[in-house]
C-alpha cells in the first residue's frame, strides 16, 4: 500500500466511526488518504476526527469556503476509491449516476478501482432494490466487499454489517499485489461461438455471447499478461491494449489459429461454444426452397481442445469449459481427462442469470485429483476473476 493513493468516501450510516479505524491503518501502511464524506456522514463522525488521522482537509462538498473541490481531479488522482461505510441510499445514487453530492460526483470521474463496503440495516440490504442496485454497480466493474452477519444497530440480527477496516485493507492489499502478477505470460483464449456455413447466407451456430471469453481475457489483460484473444462472431470488441483479438468465423478458422499461437502459449482458456458438426458441403449459391422437408449431411470439426491438448508440453496450462444438462459433473470429469485440461469450469444451464448472454454466470472449477469448487451465482467479470486466481495458484503465480 506503500505510496497508494486512496480515496475514501464515507458516507451517512452508525458505521462511519469504523471509517476512524480504516483511515488510521491506511495511513500505518504507507498510502495517502484522502477523505470525503457526504453531509450526512458528518453527523456521524466529525471530519476534525478523520482530517487528524489522514494528515489532510476533508471535503464534504463540491464548493466550500467559496474553493470548488475539482471532482473531476480527484477522481483522477486516486489509485482507488473506497467508499466505506456504503449506504443504501448512496448505492442507489451510484448505480443510477446521480451526483448530487461531492461523493457521487467523484465516484462519476473516477478511473480508478472502485471499492464499495455497504452496511445497513438487514432489511435494507436484501430489498430487491439494494439487490438490484448492487447487481448494477458489479456489472459496471464495481468491487464489493461482503457484507458481515452479526448484531446490526437496530437491534436486529443478520445480513448488513460493514467489513471491518482489517478485512478491507486486506481486500485492497491483494488486489494491488494481483495486479501485474501475470506479466510476461502469453495466453491464448477461444470465445465466442462459430458459425459453420450452409451456403452463403445460411449457417449452423449458437447462442454463446463471447462475454465470458472477453472477461477472462480482460483480467489476465489488466495483470500484466500479453494475450491472444480467438473470437468467433461477436458482437463485443475488447478495449484492453494487452489484447490481441483475431476474428475467425467458422471451426476450421479457429483451429488453425489456435494451432498457429498455441506453440508459443503459456496458458490456454478454451471457452469458445465451437459447433460440433458443420455441413459436409457448403452450397456455393443460396439453396432454393423446394418440398417440405430438406437434409443436410453433417461432418464432425476439428475438436481444438482436443488437438491442443494433445500438443500440450510440461510448462503449458489448458483450460476447459464444459456446458452439460445431464451428468453433469460425470460428464465433465471426463472431459477434463480426455481432452487433457489443468481444469475444466463447468457452466450451469439449470441456474437462473447462469449461461449464455447473461452477464452473470455460476460455475464449479473440477481439477484432475476431483478437486471441486462451487462457486455462487457472480458477474461475468466476476468469475473471471475466480478463473484467472484458480490459473494463478496452480502454476504458482498465486500463494492464497
Ligand atoms: O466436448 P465439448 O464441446 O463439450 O467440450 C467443451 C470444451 O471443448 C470447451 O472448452 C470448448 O471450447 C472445447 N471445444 C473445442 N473444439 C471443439 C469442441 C469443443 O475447443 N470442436
Amino acid at each position: 500500500m506503500v505510496g497508494k493513493k486512496i480515496i475514501l468516501a464515507v458516507t451517512g450510516s452508525i458505521a462511519a466511526y469504523k471509517a476512524a479505524h480504516l483511515v488510521r491503518l491506511l495511513v500505518k501502511k504507507g498510502a495517502e488518504a484522502q477523505v470525503l464524506m457526504t453531509p450526512s456522514a458528518a453527523s456521524f463522525i466529525t471530519p476534525l476526527t478523520l482530517s487528524t488521522l489522514s494528515k489532510k482537509p476533508v471535503f464534504t462538498e463540491i464548493i466550500s469556503d467559496s474553493a470548488w473541490n475539482s471532482h473531476v481531479e480527484l477522481g483522477l488522482w486516486a489509485d482507488a476509491m473506497v467508499v466505506a461505510p456504503a449506504t443504501a441510499n448512496s448505492l442507489a445514487k451510484l448505480a443510477h449516476g446521480i451526483c448530487d453530492n461531492l461523493v457521487s460526483a467523484v465516484y462519476l470521474s473516477a478511473r480508478c478501482p472502485v471499492f464499495l463496503a455497504p452496511a445497513m440495516d438487514l432489511d435494507m440490504w436484501k430489498h430487491p432494490s439494494t439487490q438490484e442496485n448492487v447487481r448494477r454497480l458489479k456489472s459496471f466493474g464495481n468491487h464489493f466487499l461482503p457484507v458481515g452477519y452479526g448484531e446490526l444497530a437496530s437491534g436486529l440480527v443478520g445480513e448488513g454489517r460493514m467489513a471491518e477496516p482489517e478485512e478491507i485493507v486486506t481486500f485492497l492489499e491483494g488486489f494491488f499485489q494481483r495486479k501485474q502478477d501475470f506479466s510476461g505470460r502469453k495466453v491464448l483464449i477461444t470465445a465466442g461461438p462459430t458459425y459453420e456455413a450452409i451456403d452463403p447466407v445460411r449457417f449452423i451456430g449458437n447462442r454463446s455471447s463471447g462475454k465470458m471469453g472477453m472477461a477472462i481475457a480482460e483480467e489476465f489483460a489488466r495483470r500484466g499478461a500479453s494475450v491472444t484473444l480467438l473470437l468467433g462472431p461477436s458482437k463485443l470488441n475488447p478495449a484492453h491494449p494487452g489484447i490481441q483479438t483475431v476474428r475467425v468465423e467458422s471451426a476450421r478458422e479457429m483451429h488453425e489459429a489456435a494451432l498457429q499461437f498455441f506453440e508459443t502459449t503459456d496458458i490456454a482458456i478454451l471457452s469458445a461454444a465451437v459447433a460440433d458438426y458443420r455441413p459436409r458441403n457448403v452450397a456455393e449459391q443460396k439453396i432454393k426452397k423446394a418440398g417440405d422437408s430438406m437434409t443436410l449431411e453433417l461432418e464432425k470439426t476439428p475438436d481444438i481442445a482436443a488437438s491442443l491438448g494433445k500438443m500440450k508440453r510440461s510448462g503449458q496450462f489448458i483450460v476447459g469449459f464444459a456446458l452439460e444438462t445431464t451428468d453433469e459433473l460425470k460428464n465433465a470429469s471426463e472431459k477434463l481427462v480426455k481432452k487433457n485440461f489443468d481444469f475444466i469450469v463447468l457452466n450451469s444451464l439449470k441456474d437462473a442469470g447462469a449461461g449464455f448472454n447473461f452477464d452473470t454466470n455460476k460455475i464449479t472449477i473440477l481439477h484432475r485429483d476431483n478437486m471441486r469448487t462451487d462457486f455462487e451465482l457472480k458477474t461475468k467479470a466476476e468469475v473471471a476473476e475466480d478463473i484467472v486466481n484458480e490459473v494463478g495458484r496452480c502454476i504458482g503465480v498465486l500463494a492464497f
